[in-house]
C-alpha cells in the first residue's frame, strides 16, 4: 500500500523562520486495529536513523516554539488534540496566547488524531495543546531531554497513554533545543539549511522526505 502524505507549506512570518520544506502528515501509518503500534513506530524510526527521545501528554497550554538544529517527527499515540503551526506567541499569559489574541496572524490549525505522524522541518513553529486537558502543561511520560535507551523500547509499548499524547524522535545524534518567535530574525537562511537526513523516519528510502524535501 502506498502511504498517502498530506503536505503543508508554511511560509516564514516576521518572527518565525518556518521552512521552504513542507510539513508532512502521514495519516495512520502505524495504526493496527485502531491503535498505534508504538513499538513498531519506535523500531521503524530507529532503523531509519531517527531516535525516539520522549513521550509526553499535553496540557491545556503550550508555548509556540521551533527547533533550529534538527527536524522532528511526532506521532499521536492518543488523542485527539490540537496543534497550531507557523506563528509566534506573544507575552506570558498562556490562556491568551493559546485561546485569545496574543499570537501572530496566519497560523495553520490542525486536529491531531490518533495515528497521525507529523514530520516537522527545522524552523516550523508548533504548539501542541489539548483544550479538554485538566493539567495546564505537558507531562513527560518518558524521556524528556534524555534520549530513551534501547531497553525503553519494551516499556514504550506498555505505557498507559491517555488524553493527547505524542511520541517524538529526531535524526540520530541531533538534540533539540527550544527557540521562540523573534529568536532568529535575520538568520532564517541558516535554519532552513539544517541537513536533510538520509532516510525518511517512516518510509526509509522510498517516499516522504525523498520526494518532498530533497528537491530543496
Ligand atoms: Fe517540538
Amino acid at each position: 500500500m502506498t502511504q498517502q502524505i498530506i503536505t503543508y507549506d508554511i511560509k516564514p512570518t516576521k518572527l518565525v523562520p518556518n521552512s521552504p520544506k513542507p510539513l508532512l502528515l502521514y495519516k495512520g501509518y502505524f495504526l493496527r486495529d485502531g491503535k498505534v503500534d508504538s513499538t513498531l513506530a519506535f523500531n521503524t524510526f530507529k532503523e531509519n536513523g531517527w531516535d525516539t527521545q520522549w513521550v509526553a501528554t499535553y496540557g491545556h497550554y503550550q508555548r509556540s516554539h521551533y527547533h533550529v538544529d534538527t527536524h522532528e517527527v511526532m506521532i499521536v499515540l492518543s488523542g485527539p488534540g490540537k496543534i497550531r503551526w507557523g506563528t509566534a506567541d506573544f507575552g506570558d499569559d498562556a490562556h491568551n496566547h493559546t485561546y485569545g489574541t496574543a499570537s501572530e496572524d496566519g497560523a495553520l490549525y490542525s486536529d491531531a488524531n490518533v495515528g497521525d505522524v507529523f514530520l516537522v522541518p527545522a524552523g516550523v513553529a508548533h504548539k501542541s495543546y489539548n483544550p479538554t486537558a485538566t493539567n495546564s502543561d505537558a507531562i513527560g511520560l518518558a524521556g524528556g531531554q534524555t534520549m530513551l535507551s534501547e531497553d525503553t523500547r519494551k516499556s514504550i509499548g506498555e505505557l498507559e497513554v491517555s488524553g493527547f499524547t505524542m511520541m517524538g524522535a529526531y535524526p540520530r545524534h541531533l538534540v533539540c533545543g527550544w527557540s521562540e518567535g523573534g529568536d532568529h530574525v535575520g538568520q532564517f537562511e541558516s535554519v532552513w539549511n539544517v541537513p536533510i537526513p538520509e532516510l525518511d523516519p517512516c518510509l526509509g528510502r522510498d517516499g516522504g522526505i525523498n520526494d518532498y524535501w530533497k528537491c530543496y
